[in-house]
This record gives C-alpha cells, structure tokens and sequence, in this order.
C-alpha cells in the first residue's frame, strides 16, 4: 500500500522531478524509459537499413535471414512496440507498408509455422488495430487508412491459415504451406502450445469482425486441451501430456511442464479469464487446477541453494529437475493469475519463481540467463537417470548457483524480464526494477554489435561469442516489458487491482483489448 502511494505520488508530479531524488523510490523513471526507447530505435534502425522488408536482421553481417516466409517479420511483430513506446517514424514506417503485404501467399515455396505466425504476425496486426483505434495512440498516425489496414491485413492472414484446422478432429495441422498452393503439411500430432495459443487472437478477431468462424477453429481446438482423454495422461490435475493426435484429440504422451511446446497453452487459459471472466470461467478453472498442482509437484530447491525455487518437468508421475529461460515466464503467469482471482498464494509464488529465475542471471559470467539448466533436487531419488550430479566440470559452479547450464546461449528472450515487469507491477516494490535495469544493462553490454543487437552462444563466460541473428521478440517483447516497467501509468499496464484491466498481452507481448 505505501510503494501504491509512493508511486501515484511520482505520476502526479510528473517528469519535472529530478532523477537522483528518484532513486530510492519506485515508480515511472523517464531517464531509464528514455534509455530503453533509444536501445528499441537503436534496433529498429539496424534492422529498417539493413534488412528492411526481409524478416530478420542479422546484426554481425549486417545482413539478413527470411526466416519467417518472408512477411516482414521483424516489421510487423515491432509494430505493437513503436506504438507502445510511442514511436511515431517507425510507426509509420512500418504502416505504409502493412497494406502492400500479400498474405495469400509466400514469395518462395516453404513451410509455414501457424504458432509463430499466429503470435508475431496476426497477434502483431489485431494489436496495431486495437490500440491506434483508440486515443492516445491513434495520435501516432499520419494516414488513418492504414489503421484499417491493420485489421483487413489481419483477417486475410487468418483466412489464408484456417484450413489448417480442417483435419478430422480439429486440432490444427503446425505446418502449412500456401505456395505453390495452400497445402497441409499431413502432420499427425500437435502440442499443447502450438495448438493451444491461438484462442486469443482467433477470438479477439471474431469480435471484432462480427464472424464467429475464427473463434469456433481455435476453441474447438481448445476443447481436446481443456478436457484431456484418456485420464492417465493428466499425471497431475491441470497438468497434461504435451502431443495431441491430430487424428482423434486423444492425448499421446504424458510428458510435460511448463517450458516449450506446452507453455503458453498453461498462459492463455487465465488469459482468456482475463479476456472475458464469463465465457472463459473453465478456463479459469483448469488454470487454478493446473497453478495448484505445479506448487504442489512441480516445485523443486537445488540441493545447494535450498533458498531457489525452480519448476521441474515430469514424465508421467516422475519429476525431472531440469528447465529453461523460456519457463521463467512462469512467475508472471501466477502473479496476473492472482491479480485476477484474488489469491495472495499465487501472487506469492509468482515473486518466489522471479526472485528464483533472476538467479540465473545472478549465477553467470555475464549476468545473463542461460537458454536451458538442471539442478540436483534431494526429495528426489539421487543419482537417477532423471536427477544426475552436475557434470564434474560445473561441480564448482554448481555449489554457488544452485544450477549448471545445459545449453549455454541467449537468444535476446524476454521471459525473465517479463516476469521481473508482473512482479514490479503487483508490488510496487522498487527491487524488480532494479532487477530488470541490472538485467537490461548486462544484455546491452554483452550483446550490441555494429548497427544493432546480436544474440549470444554462451552467456556462462564473458565474450563467449555471437549468433548471427537479432529475433524480433527482442523488439516487440524484451524491450517492450522493459520500458513498461519505468514508463509512466497508463490503462495498458498490468493493475495491481485485477478488475481494473483492459487489455490483455498475448504470448508475443502484443496488447490486445478485452471483451
Ligand atoms: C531484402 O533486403 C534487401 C536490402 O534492403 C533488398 O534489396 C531486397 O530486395 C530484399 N529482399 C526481398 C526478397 O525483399
Ligand atoms: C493513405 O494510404 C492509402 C493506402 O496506402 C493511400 O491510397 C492514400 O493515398 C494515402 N493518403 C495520403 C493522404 O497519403
Ligand atoms: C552419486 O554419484 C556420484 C558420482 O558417480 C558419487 O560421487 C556420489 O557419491 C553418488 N551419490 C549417492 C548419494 O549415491
């Protein structure tokens, strides 16, 4: 209650506040905003003269990669993060060319991911729409028309993709082709996170079109997902198998956890609670199930750091000490989930996974999170298969960090940040702003190359080398997370007060408005 104080008494005075008078006090820094923003400008530059309309900039060669079926990607999963961050040229830069894209097909024959296109591109174009419908964002915009654009853009890319929900159950085909014609790829499984992250966007356009089709593909995908067949390969209530057949919806493994291929399946059902608490109150509950099983399973201390808390993966009822930077978005995931229900417990564990997951960062050369780590959990029979000693030469590591890297790069992920901007958000507490500062200053220093941002091989080591490529999720997500955690109040940031919430951020950090 003091730091809510504290901070609505930083807003009201504005940016005429000095900023070393800041600096024990939490709240909206503008100096530290306004650094970020150049870092995002820094990037979108680099990549606008360097690869500009391929996809990905790949900043050590100062060249390109079309990586993403050659759509633009980096351009339009920015274009969120210029309105955001209120960047009016690359706004427009970026809008006149939303209407000269053709998504009816690709420029060269290749596979399609409907996962990645439904959360950077759709995601990026329902989002642009939702926030320049409005003010202060619509202020941004020099020609009006491309806002409209943005949402006929949008539905083209959808009809484009939705045959791949024609397959005998539902569940959608991940990979698709549309050249030389639209094609299934005749994939005969889906996981839980291709095939359970798109209700969002597919409902969000449905509402705004009027036309029910897009919804009722993605829910019905949704519904193999919610109801889980056969009951073994639930090991966990909530907590589900990861590969669905495409065939029937059964279930073909019991595998999982909350790291890749099943992650943002576990973040879109509060989220659709988020979007409309009616509709979506099943949802709700199998995220409460799912939340209540991973504190009481899944949560795991490294035999030398009994103070972490990490979240292990299971393979059936078998518990496996092992996770990944993708996972640390965990804790964001309990606190909006507490935020909405009310639930000091959530909220609590949230902080536990962020002050937990930051440690990663803490423990290296770098200061940097590494994309995958183990750890020896005790309560576990030691010396199995499943809960190994570290390897001899991460022996001495180990003993200090309370984890070991098993796959030693960083690829620009914003996840622990996000979870580090949840857990600033709930609290006030000016730590996780300082948390996430320390985290952004490390990145600058290790990854910034010639005309941008590289990602990295090995952030376990200081200069561990480069890889050539600049993901555009450092644009649209990172530094989005980033700047909302020192930019000024506004209805777009996550409330402290649930029911005070507008828009909900879907899995790329794109924005979108609630029911
Ligand atoms: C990729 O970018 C280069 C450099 O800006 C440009 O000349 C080229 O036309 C682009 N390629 C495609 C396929 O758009
Ligand atoms: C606005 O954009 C549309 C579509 O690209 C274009 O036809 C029109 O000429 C533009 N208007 C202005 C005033 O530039
Ligand atoms: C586990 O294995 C390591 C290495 O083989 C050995 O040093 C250690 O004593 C074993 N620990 C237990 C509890 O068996």
């Amino acid at each position: 209650m003091r730091l809510t104080k504290t901070r609505l008494l930083f807003s009201l005075a504005g940016s005429s506040l000095a900023y070393p008078k800041r600096e024990a006090s939490a709240g909206p820094d503008a100096q530290k905003a306004q650094a970020i923003k150049e870092t995002y400008q820094r990037s979108w530059k680099g990549y606008y003269d360097h690869a500009f309309p391929n996809d990905t900039l790949t900043p050590l060669t100062n060249s390109y990669v079309n990586d993403r079926n050659r759509w633009s990607v980096t351009a339009i999963d920015a274009l969120s993060a210029s309105i955001v961050l209120r960047d009016e040229e690359s706004v427009n830069q970026i809008l006149e060319f939303v209407p000269t894209i053709d998504f009816t097909t690709t420029a060269e024959p290749g596979d399609i991911s409907l996962f990645e296109t439904n959360i950077r591109y759709f995601g990026g174009l329902l989002s642009a729409y939702d926030l320049l419908s409005q003010e202060p964002w619509s202020d941004l915009v020099k020609n009006h028309t491309h806002i409209e654009a943005c949402l006929k853009q949008a539905q083209s890319l959808a009809d484009s993709l939705k045959f791949a929900f024609d397959t005998p159950s539902g569940i959608p085909d991940p990979i698709i082709q549309l050249n030389p014609e639209p094609k299934r790829k005749g994939s005969t499984q889906n996981n839980i996170a291709e095939a359970g992250t798109l209700v969002l966007e597919w409902t969000r356009l449905s509402d705004i079109t009027g036309d029910p089709q897009y919804a009722e593909l993605a829910q019905k995908a949704e519904s193999y997902m919610l109801k889980p067949s056969p009951p073994e390969t639930e090991p966990f209530p909530g907590l589900t198998g990861t590969f669905l057949s495409i065939e029937d919806g059964t279930f073909v493994n019991d595998d999982g956890g909350w790291g890749g291929y099943t992650d943002s399946f576990y973040e879109y059902l509060i989220k659709m609670y988020l979007y409309d608490p009616e509709e979506f109150g099943f949802y709700k509950d199998r995220w409460t199930a799912a939340a209540d099983s991973t504190m009481e399973f899944l949560s795991s201390h490294p035999s030398t750091r009994e103070d972490i808390t990490f979240l292990s993966q299971y393979a059936g009822t078998d518990i496996i000490p092992t996770s990944s930077h993708l996972a640390s978005f965990a804790g964001g995931n309990f606190i909006l989930g507490g935020i909405l229900l009310k639930e000091q417990k959530y909220i609590d564990f949230g902080l536990t996974l962020a002050n937990s997951y930051y440690e990663t960062y803490r423990g290296t050369a770098t200061g940097i999170g590494p994309e995958g780590f183990r750890w020896v959990d005790n309560n576990l029979p030691t010396n199995s298969t499943n809960n190994p000693q570290p390897p001899s030469e991460d022996a001495e590591f180990y003993k200090k960090a309370g984890f070991w890297a098993t796959s030693t790069a960083y690829i620009l992920r914003p996840e622990t940040l996000e979870t580090l901007y949840y857990a600033y958000r709930a609290t006030g507490d000016k730590k996780y702003q300082d948390m996430a500062w320390e985290a952004y200053e490390n990145i600058v220093a290790a990854a910034e190359t010639g005309a941008a941002f590289s990602s990295l091989r090995d952030v376990t080591i200081v200069d561990g080398g480069y890889i050539d490529k600049m993901e555009s999720f450092w644009l649209t997500e990172t530094l989005k997370y980033l700047f909302l955690m020192f930019d000024e109040e506004s209805e777009l940031q996550v409330q402290k007060d649930g029911s005070k919430m507008r828009w909900v951020f879907n899995t790329e950090a794109h924005p979108v408005k609630i029911r």
